[in-house]
């Protein structure tokens, strides 16, 4: 835990000293949106896509296929890749969601995995309509709000919902919500990623933490965003990866919403772990500044997954932090690709990279 925090001059007596000689100490990241439960690769359709072809978020079943085929073991061991590969870079907690099983065993079966790698566990099973369910929509939704949330309930502290067309509507979103909340689930949504629509709407009725996308959205939904407490969570790997136009993230700040960013870390739509890599894209195409930025890969992503300890180094916190190899926390953008991350501590233990030795 942070103890104190001011002038080296005035610090207290300490067992072990880093001298981090000017060089930026920064929190921890916090990635409040991960789907890291997942078999298989989508790199064909990626290609595809950057060769001229749309993103169809039906690429998601592909997914679904190869996860559902996947023995526990093999999910297990791409969940840890991910979540180590997230660690070196910088990201000291993250959301995870289901979503690629989409029946009552598999959703339950990666809520369990995730639960042993976060406790920032979110069931999706509202990812979208299973081919097993192609023409029953109403169907699918009452398998997710019952038997499916009553297996996976247990395991998750988030319910979300791919709020879009081609995936759930306005009310079959609303009503994933009020039983997700029933069974104890906090909601956060996938909201307006595709085209403008009703997801932020819902999420701000449904009490959601946050508003994840936000890639299309009107004045209305800008006054939802800054009259509620959901969170607007930007995903700009998401963008990168599907070749769409970057969320306004300069229109949500100046009209006072809280921003978050997040990697969207999936096989699909954006499949880098990288938080330096989202905060680069925030602050090049997405007009943030550079502190703007990094406040919303930290304090704002803990802002969005409703966490006080982390995402800010004050007194009392969780002390999960980085140490750059750059003077500041501008390089993070300035040097785009570069690998900058000296070294991270967890609750103040050392995880990953070394640190400069002690004087
Ligand atoms: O957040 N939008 C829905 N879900 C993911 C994409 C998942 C996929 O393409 O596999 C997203 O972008
Ligand atoms: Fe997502």
């Amino acid at each position: 835990m942070v103890a104190w925090t001011g002038p080296a001059a005035r610090a207290p007596a300490a067992d072990f000293i880093v001298d981090a000689d000017g060089r930026a100490v920064l929190p921890g990241f916090v990635d409040s949106h991960a789907h890291l439960v997942f078999a298989g690769e989508r790199s064909a359709e990626f290609a595809a896509r950057m060769a001229g072809r749309p993103y169809q978020a039906g690429g998601i079943l592909t997914t679904v296929a190869a996860t559902r085929a996947a023995t526990d073991i093999a999910l297990r061991a791409n969940l840890r890749r991910l979540a180590a590969e997230m660690l070196r870079q910088g990201t000291t907690t993250f959301e995870c969601k289901s979503g690629y099983g989409l029946t009552v065993v598999d959703e339950r079966r990666a809520l369990v995995l995730a639960a042993e790698v976060t406790p920032e566990v979110t069931f999706l099973g509202a990812h979208v309509v299973p081919p097993e369910f192609a023409g029953d929509v109403p169907g699918y939704v009452d398998l997710v709000c019952g038997p499916m949330l009553d297996a996976c309930a247990p395991h998750a502290r988030w319910v979300d919902v791919f709020c879009e067309d081609g995936a759930f509507g306005a009310d079959e979103a609303a009503a994933v919500l009020a039983a997700g909340r029933a069974a104890g689930l906090a909601p956060r949504v996938h909201a307006n990623q595709l085209r403008p629509g009703p997801g932020v709407r819902v999420a701000a009725e449904a009490g959601a933490a946050s508003a994840d996308h936000c890639t299309f959205l009107t004045d209305a939904d800008i006054d939802v965003l800054t009259s509620t407490p959901v969170v607007a969570t930007l995903l700009p790997g998401a963008e990168f990866g599907t070749r769409q136009p970057f969320p306004d993230a300069r229109r949500l700040l100046d009209a006072g919403a809280t921003v978050a960013l997040a990697t969207d870390c999936n096989p699909g739509s954006s499949f880098t772990s990288s938080m330096p890599f989202c905060i680069a894209l925030a602050v090049r195409d997405m007009r943030m500044t550079t502190q703007e930025a990094v406040w919303a890969a930290t304090a704002g992503g803990a802002a969005a997954l409703r966490r006080a300890d982390v995402g800010h180094l004050g007194v009392g916190a969780k002390a999960d932090l980085i140490l750059l190899d750059a003077p500041s926390h501008a390089y993070l953008a300035y040097r785009p690709g570069v690998p900058q991350i000296a070294a991270v501590w967890q609750v103040g233990r050392l995880v990953a990279g070394s640190p400069p030795s002690s004087p």
